[in-house]
């Protein structure tokens, strides 16, 4: 009779096995995943564990500092936390491939952390929040070109480099089965249901150029748009939403003048596994309260559209 408790109790003696007194270092990336890996592993070899978190300034509202406070003042899980976003910016600086951008924030977070990692004294393992779908994902890399449409980021090669072997406690477990675990550590709900975000965060919902301005103003009305959707009672029906920050100007009016601002897309869909996805269908009336809202709080944006693209053909972001 399988149960998460039973399945907790035996990762736990498992990790203990693989990891012995040798120190391990965990990346967290402020969702799920890492942080369901992290506590479960704190839980079994405490300290010996410590936690590098690289914030690259390109993560919604408030999130980073929510990991912060949950890993240092909820669990008082060693906790090493790089503040990057100046870095990130000017490295990304009149960037706009899309693909330019995943290999420069996949570059420098590499680099980051393993500045950052080679500060931890006799570290022997890194920690991964390597789920079943990644596992199987990476496996059929190897067969065709259809994963290789978009590069995702991850600490490939770093292992190697440090000579250090990999946890991955969560191999065997889905995205559901990640959140279950998650509440039977005692993560907190809102935590643990989180959307997935992907590595370069909102540098791949700016399409062109990014700058501060336009990724705080993202901030800003990715906020709104998800604070309605959770008022709404929505959101734990919804695999990812969020909004794009268009790099296209229309013109509009307010009271007696012409405006000229940009386009804000919002995007919501529903999925098991991120691999196919369908538009979540809102009703007229919630996407018109959340335009209205959105252009009223947020000087730059004159126009909101609704993305309806299921993937396939759409991917779920949209570069
Ligand atoms: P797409 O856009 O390919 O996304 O349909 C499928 C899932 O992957 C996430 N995604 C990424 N995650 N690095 C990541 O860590 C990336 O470069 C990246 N691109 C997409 C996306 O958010 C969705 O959950």
């Amino acid at each position: 009779d399988w149960t998460m408790a039973a399945f907790r109790d035996e990762m736990i003696a498992k990790i203990r096995e693989q990891v012995g007194d040798g120190r391990v270092i965990c990346g967290l990336s402020g969702g799920v995943d890492s942080a369901v890996a992290a506590v479960l592993i704190h839980e079994a070899i405490g300290d010996q564990l410590t936690c590098v978190f690289v914030d690259t300034g390109l993560m919604r509202m408030n999130e980073g500092k929510e990991v912060v406070e949950l890993f240092r003042n909820s669990y008082n899980i060693p906790l090493i936390h790089v503040e990057a976003e100046e870095m990130f910016l000017s490295e990304l600086n009149g960037v706009s491939d899309p693909e330019k951008k995943r290999k420069i924030i996949g570059r420098l977070f590499v680099e980051i952390f393993e500045k950052e990692a080679g500060k931890v004294d006799n570290a022997k393992f890194l920690a991964q929040g390597t789920l079943y779908p990644d596992v199987i994902e990476s496996v059929s890399a190897t067969g065709g070109p259809s994963v290789t449409i978009k590069s995702h980021h991850n600490v490939g090669g770093l292992p190697e480099r440090m000579g250090l072997d990999l946890v991955e406690p969560l191999r065997e477990l889905f995205k559901d089965e990640v959140r279950a675990l998650g509440r039977e550590l005692g993560l907190p709900d809102a935590f643990v249901s989180r959307h997935p975000f992907p590595g370069p965060g909102l540098a791949i919902r700016i399409p062109g150029e990014i700058t501060k301005e336009g990724a705080d103003l993202l901030r800003k009305a990715d906020k709104i748009y998800l604070d309605a959707i959770r008022e709404e009672g929505l959101y734990n029906e919804i695999w990812q939403a969020f909004a794009v920050l268009l790099p296209v100007r229309t013109v509009g009016v307010m009271g007696d003048a012409r405006t000229y601002d940009q386009v804000l897309g919002l995007r919501a869909v529903t999925s098991t596994d991120g691999m196919t996805a369908d538009t979540y269908p809102f009703t007229h009336d919630f996407l018109s309260r959340v335009s209205t809202k959105i252009i009223n709080n947020c000087v730059g944006i004159g126009r909101v559209v609704y993305d309806i693209t299921s993937k396939p053909p759409g991917t779920i972001e949209w570069e």
